[in-house]
């Protein structure tokens, strides 16, 4: 809003002064007035204006030294100069120093309303910006990763402690467990949050292209580079490079990254020039990297150079209390994305979401919660909702029997072979042992199980096991 953006027009002479407020007033923005360097300054100080258009030869503290001043006490106002043709050079020497630009008088208004309207467009554009970078770290902060395992809970205090550090990070796990998510963390976290997080995916690029995508190249390095290029490094300076698919990188370009790592400085691809670069690496995989370096596909001194800590993400199907947890969270948001009102699964549905194994991690499950929810009819998301090969899977484990603990499960179950049956079987079993382990004491059982004293009772009665005495 213009009305919210203050202008201090410096002049010492009255009659530009009374013009200029007239305009810019006329145009919607705040205005005052100042005669000298000075005067200025303390006008500055007092008003925080965001826009100043000041002369540069004023009686006492001239324009530059005043814009000196200004940049001292709060660098981030927007000054434009307004210079006599003889100080022309005097002008571009202050754009050097920091002055957004400089009109020349005499000024037609035009220019000025054109010029002052820029500035106004530049700042609005700045704050837009930074409305957009702090949503951005608040999307990734830590506590965005939804979890309630105890060692996925340690991964994450584990990953605010690095984040602290410019150590280079290695981030290890299945397809889809969250790596890149845990990258963004580490950034969004750390000191460097502010600068840029570059990504670069080593699997994605052709190798040919690779190298000029990480150092970038001169004008004519090869075949097809028409201009001068930057690379991921230098557009990461001062922030974090993301190397994701690690695994991927020949070994050739292995050699060059131990190098930066280790030099902090390189060469674009045809280029003479040594490049000095402030960079964080956080590097990511599904593969098994040391058991690449075993197979000599990965080289050991780059290995050593990367690991300096590692955070290896657990898959989902080795952390079960992530799975009702996670399928609610993805409900809520692609409930609300697609304008659906379902409010949460039914019991066999979260049984079959729990026995699935989930080899696309978390990605798949927000995949098949987002189908449920496309599917769904109702309030709720059933079983019939989930992609069907999930209760396939379930149902052809059971009837198979190819699992002993399904076939253990199976068998109390009498004629219902119902997955939700089975479970429920299942889950009486459990707590029937834990409960004669603890000699029937219901909140030790509780603890152990991991639910409240209240849901034990609950399932106790379900399962009609609530005839056990204290
Ligand atoms: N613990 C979590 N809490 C909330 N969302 C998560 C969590 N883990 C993963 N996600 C979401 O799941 C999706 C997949 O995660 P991400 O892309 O980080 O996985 P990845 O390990 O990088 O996968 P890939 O190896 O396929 O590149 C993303 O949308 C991510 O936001
Ligand atoms: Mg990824």
């Amino acid at each position: 809003m213009k009305q919210d953006t203050h202008v201090l027009i410096v002049d010492d002479d009255e009659s530009i002064r009374r013009l200029l407020s007239v305009v810019l007033a006329r145009e919607g923005y705040q205005t005052t007035t100042a005669e000298d360097g000075l005067q200025a300054i303390d006008a500055f100080k007092a008003g925080a204006p965001d826009i100043v258009l000041m002369d540069i030869r004023m009686p006492g503290l001239n324009g530059i030294e005043a814009m000196q001043q200004m940049h001292a006490i709060r660098p981030g106002a927007t000054i434009i100069l307004m210079t006599a043709f003889a100080e022309l050079d005097t002008a571009i020497q202050a754009i050097k120093l920091g002055v957004f630009d400089y009109v020349v008088k005499p000024f037609d208004l035009a220019e000025i309303n054109l010029l002052v309207e820029r500035a106004w467009q530049m700042r609005d554009m700045r704050k837009q910006i930074k409305v957009l970078r702090d949503e951005l770290s608040e999307s990734f902060r830590l506590d965005r990763i939804l979890t309630q395992d105890p060692a996925m809970l340690a991964l994450c205090a584990a990953t605010e402690r690095a984040s602290k550090s410019s150590a280079t990070v290695v981030i290890l796990g299945e397809s889809g467990v969250g790596k890149e998510l845990f990258a963004a963390s580490v950034h969004y976290n750390s000191p460097r949050a502010r600068q840029p997080f570059i990504k670069l995916n080593c699997g994605a690029i052709p190798e040919g292209l690779l190298e000029s995508e990480l150092f970038g190249h001169e004008k004519g390095a090869f075949t097809g580079a028409v201009s001068r290029r930057t690379g991921k490094f230098e557009q990461a300076n001062g922030g974090t490079l993301f190397l994701d698919e690690i695994g991927e990188l020949p070994l050739i370009l292995q050699v060059k990254l131990l190098r930066v790592l280790q030099d902090k400085q390189f060469e674009r691809v045809g280029g003479e020039t040594t490049q000095k670069v402030d960079v964080r690496i956080v590097a990511a995989t599904h593969r098994d990297l040391a058991a690449m370096v075993e197979a000599g596909t990965f080289r050991r001194d780059l290995y050593y150079r990367l690991n300096v800590i590692n955070l290896s993400i657990p898959p989902l199907r080795d952390r079960p209390v992530d799975i009702p947890l996670l399928a609610q969270h993805f409900l809520r948001k692609f409930a609300q994305e697609h304008g659906r009102e379902i409010d949460g699964f039914d019991d066999l549905a979260l049984a079959t979401l729990q026995g699935h194994p989930w080899p696309g991690n978390v990605r798949e499950l927000a995949n098949a919660v987002e189908r449920a929810v496309v599917m769904s009819s109702g309030k709720s998301i059933f079983a019939e909702d989930l992609p069907p090969e999930f209760a396939e899977r379930a149902r052809s484990a059971a009837a198979d029997g190819d699992s002993a603990q399904l076939a253990a499960i199976a068998e109390p179950g009498g004629e219902d072979h119902s997955l939700k049956n089975l479970v429920r079987n299942f889950e009486a079993q459990v707590i029937a042992q834990t409960l004669q382990s603890n000699q029937g004491n219901r909140s030790r059982t509780a603890t152990e199980l991991g639910i409240s004293r209240r849901a034990l009772l609950y399932k106790l009665h379900e399962c009609k096991l609530d005839s056990t005495e204290e």
